[in-house]
Order: structure tokens, then C-alpha cells, then sequence
């Protein structure tokens, strides 16, 4: 088992009731891995992390976790499993402190609470604040390390540097490459292809709940059709 993918998914179909989102979609993330999913609005980028996360589960095909069947499994089980998710909107606890945000997903590893403020010296003035009452891009460092104290083997992260100040946003994609050099796996939702593709070593383009286009961000970047999938 110790050489399968971190995440396999063969075949994922997602719907919304009738509507039919993820037709089909094959995945593999490798252990360490840092790959950018992206495309147009809608096209079902976060449909396909709550996937892999079981938060939206898949109707069919099949998600493995180094090589354990996870399809069918709760959120939580995919969580234990080592798979943390930083969503659009940051879901954080408003009524809890930062501290208490941080301290009830922590789980024992390399990233403790310290390391963590280390890395964001900001949400060590904020810790006894609400986690409602901080700025948006407090709010989005409190997210992520929140993901960092479970000690995940890997990060789904969705979009987010949406929204934030320029300065506050290259403080989160130093985060981000601090994440991959630490040997935590990602799937990384942005729109920022130039920032994605210095960082990411594979990129894939998502249509209509299909993958259409994978390959290196130098394999891309001179691709007839990635401009145009993205709407770039
Ligand atoms: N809770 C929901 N109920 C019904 N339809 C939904 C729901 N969430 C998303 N959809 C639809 O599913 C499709 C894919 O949405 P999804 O949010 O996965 O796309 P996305 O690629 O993440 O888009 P964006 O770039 O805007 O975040 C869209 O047509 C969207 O309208
Ligand atoms: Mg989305």
C-alpha cells in the first residue's frame, strides 16, 4: 500500500439533485504533490474538492487514500485520513477565538500551534480575538493554519487569495511554497495562472466538469487551447 497515490479517483460523477456536474473525472495526487486545478467559473473546480473531501460526495467511481476505498465515506473519516480543506469562505469558527479555532483541529505532527505563529506573526497579536472580528486576510491565514495544526498529508486549498490585498495575498503564496517545501501535498484552485505555474508542478484544466488539459506548467504555457479554456 505505502507506494499507492496519496488521493486516487477513477470515474466521479457529482450531481446537485438532477443536475449533473462532474462527468467522469481521474485524479491522482502523488505523495508531496502540489497541482493547480483550474478553469472558468463554474466549470466545477470546488464541486470536485467537496468530492474528494466527502462533503459533496460522488454518485459514482471511486476515491482511494494511499490505496484504501474512501468513496461512501463520511467527511470526517477523509479527514482523519489526512486530507485537510481550506474552502472558499474560509470556514472559520466566528464565535471562537483564533487561539480556539487553531486548538480544536490540532493534531499531534511537525505543525504545532507555535510553528504556525511563527509563520503567520500576525494571528499572534489576533489570538484571543473572535475569529469573526479579525481582517479578511487574517481570517485567511487563520484558515490555513487551522489546515497546518491537523498535520494533513495534503491541503486542498480553494481559491484563496480571492479577494485579498496585493500584499496580503504574496504573504499567502510564500505561505503556499513554505506548505510544499514542508512535504504536505496540494490541490490548489486560483485564478492567478502566473503565480500558480511557478509553483505547481502540474496544472489541470477543468470544462464543464471534465478534465481537458493536464501537463507541466512549461508544457502548457505554449498550449493552443489553455488561453481559451481559462478565458485569458
Ligand atoms: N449547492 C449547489 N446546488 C446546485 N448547484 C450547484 C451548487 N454548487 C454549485 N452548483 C453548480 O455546479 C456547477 C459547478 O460549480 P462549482 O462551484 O463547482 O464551480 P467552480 O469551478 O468552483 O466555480 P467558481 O470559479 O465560480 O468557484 C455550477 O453550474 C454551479 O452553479
Ligand atoms: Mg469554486
Amino acid at each position: 500500500m505505502s507506494d499507492a497515490p496519496l488521493i486516487e479517483a477513477v470515474g466521479l460523477h457529482t450531481y446537485y439533485g438532477a443536475s449533473h456536474v462532474l462527468h467522469g473525472i481521474d485524479l491522482t495526487l502523488r505523495r508531496g504533490e502540489t497541482v493547480a486545478l483550474l478553469g472558468r467559473n463554474g466549470m466545477g473546480k470546488t464541486t470536485l474538492l467537496r468530492s474528494l473531501l466527502g462533503l459533496t460526495p460522488a454518485r459514482r467511481g471511486e476515491i482511494r487514500i494511499e490505496g484504501i476505498p474512501m468513496i461512501g465515506a463520511r467527511a470526517d473519516r477523509i479527514a482523519r485520513a489526512g486530507i485537510a480543506y481550506v474552502p472558499e469562505g474560509r470556514g472559520i469558527f466566528p464565535t471562537l477565538s483564533v487561539r480556539e479555532n487553531m486548538v480544536l483541529a490540532a493534531r499531534p505532527g511537525a505543525w504545532d500551534l507555535d510553528r504556525v505563529l511563527a509563520v503567520f506573526p500576525r494571528l499572534a497579536q489576533r489570538l484571543n480575538h473572535g475569529g469573526g472580528q479579525i481582517s479578511g486576510g487574517e481570517q485567511q491565514m487563520l484558515a490555513i493554519g487551522r489546515a497546518l495544526v491537523m498535520n494533513p498529508k495534503a491541503i486542498l486549498l480553494d481559491e484563496i487569495t480571492e479577494g485579498l490585498a496585493p500584499l496580503v495575498a504574496r504573504e499567502i503564496w510564500s505561505i503556499i511554497s513554505l506548505i510544499r517545501q514542508s512535504g504536505i501535498a496540494a490541490i490548489i484552485v486560483d485564478r492567478n495562472l502566473a503565480q500558480i505555474s511557478g509553483i505547481a508542478e502540474r496544472l489541470l484544466i477543468m470544462v464543464n466538469g471534465r478534465l481537458v488539459l493536464s501537463g507541466t506548467p512549461a508544457e502548457l504555457k505554449t498550449h493552443s487551447d489553455l488561453r481559451r479554456y481559462l478565458s485569458l
